[in-house]
């Protein structure tokens, strides 16, 4: 997407200095700082620390950490040592091993010497997939939004509610959860987005800051205040993006998203998830027992995470008493029956076993 006129991606590969480049997210929305990731344990960092964020970009990011592993050292040991220190940075995003495997399965038959070039070129093709697989899930929620602004009186905005960044940011273009947005915006239907603090890393405000560049309507919100708006009638529809979704339709996402879940449920509000199929976990039913939830250091609550001060300084702010312990479980899940659908490149489904198995019947397995 742009930022002032210049198209970006949120990682694109610097063929001079033949390295990686990636826009440092802490940074956001205040400042934009893009950053070189030179060395296999800055990967890890980069993906540990939040410089990238978001499933379908940890997952490219990693691909590319791959192709620098293999091209200091196309071992088996190599490829081996890489995937366990990337694997092991978050655990809860599915992304980042569907990537990981990727790269081993392709890699590992192949002789030593021709590993390098085929990781890189690999790492793009994932890069460049993930575009076309949200502009596709755009293009498939816009029918969606479509459809709500048909039963508005003409010029009234669908209003959108949304948590977390699912963003363009979080992927490679586009966004899963802002695909859509940006669709309908572009196609002239008048839109408004209630965007989510999304406490502890506040990753609204990176959401507040894609819409606002691209012009889309939206107000900031605190994570608190979702449920009144619904009560009121204020949300037409949420949607929301995924970390992990399991073969049943349970959706692991950002820690809030089920608490949306249920406040849309009470209310009637459709409750949308915009994933695209590499965040679909086929090996799992059940997501309340069977997600690992990442846990993050407490300072994450402790302090309101990297603000601006009015000497414009961007530090963290302590709110929490000197001393007091903290818990920061990252993601919850959100089980299948709050979910209305299941947004995807395929098309949209139910949130079912049988719902995901008619889009994706190459990895139907008996009920
Ligand atoms: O902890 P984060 O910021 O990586 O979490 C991101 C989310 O939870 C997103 O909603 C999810 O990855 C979908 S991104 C397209």
């Amino acid at each position: 997407m742009k930022i002032n006129g210049t198209h970006y991606r949120s990682l694109w590969w610097n063929h001079d200095a033949h390295v990686l480049e990636i826009i440092d997210q802490r940074w956001l929305p205040h400042e934009f700082r893009t950053q070189q990731v030179t060395s296999l344990q800055d990967y890890a960092d980069a993906i540990r620390e939040m410089r990238v964020r978001g499933a379908p970009l940890i997952g490219a990011t990693a691909a590319y950490g791959v192709a620098l592993a293999m091209a200091q050292d196309p071992s088996d040991t190599n490829l081996d040592a890489a995937n366990g220190l990337l694997e092991k940075t978050r655990p809860t995003a599915i992304n980042l091993s569907w990537a990981l495997e990727r790269c081993r399965a392709t890699l590992l038959p192949l002789a030593e010497k021709d590993r390098a070039d085929t990781a890189l070129q690999l790492a793009h093709d994932i890069a460049d997939e993930d575009v076309e697989v949200n502009r596709r899930i755009g293009e498939n929620g816009l029918a969606l939004i479509r459809e709500i602004a048909t039963r508005k009186p003409e010029g009234e905005p669908v209003r959108l509610l949304t948590h977390c960044n699912a963003g363009w940011i979080a992927t490679v273009d586009w966004g899963t959860a802002t695909s859509p947005m940006y669709q309908a915006h572009d196609a002239g239907v008048p839109l408004h987005v209630w965007v989510d603090e999304t406490r502890p890393r506040n990753q609204g405000p990176l959401t507040a800051w894609e819409l606002g560049s691209h012009g889309v309507p939206h107000a900031y919100i605190v994570d608190n205040a979702g449920g009144h708006l619904m009560q009121h009638g204020m949300v037409d529809m949420v949607i929301v993006g995924s970390d992990r979704t399991t073969a049943h339709g349970d959706v692991c996402n950002k820690i809030g998203t089920y608490l949306k879940a249920l406040a849309a449920k009470a209310n009637d509000v459709p409750f949308y998830v915009a994933l695209p199929s590499s965040t679909i976990d086929w090996t799992v039913g059940d997501g309340l027992t069977e997600i690992p939830i990442e846990e993050r250091p407490g300072e994450e609550v402790s302090q309101i995470f990297w603000g601006k001060n009015a000497a414009d300084d961007i530090t963290p702010v302590q709110v929490a008493p000197d001393g007091s312990p903290t818990a920061n479980p990252a993601f919850d899940v959100t089980p299948r029956d709050l979910v209305t659908g299941l947004i995807t490149e395929r098309g949209i489904c139910e949130a079912s076993q049988e719902g995901l198995a008619k889009l994706f019947p190459e990895h139907a397995r008996p009920a």
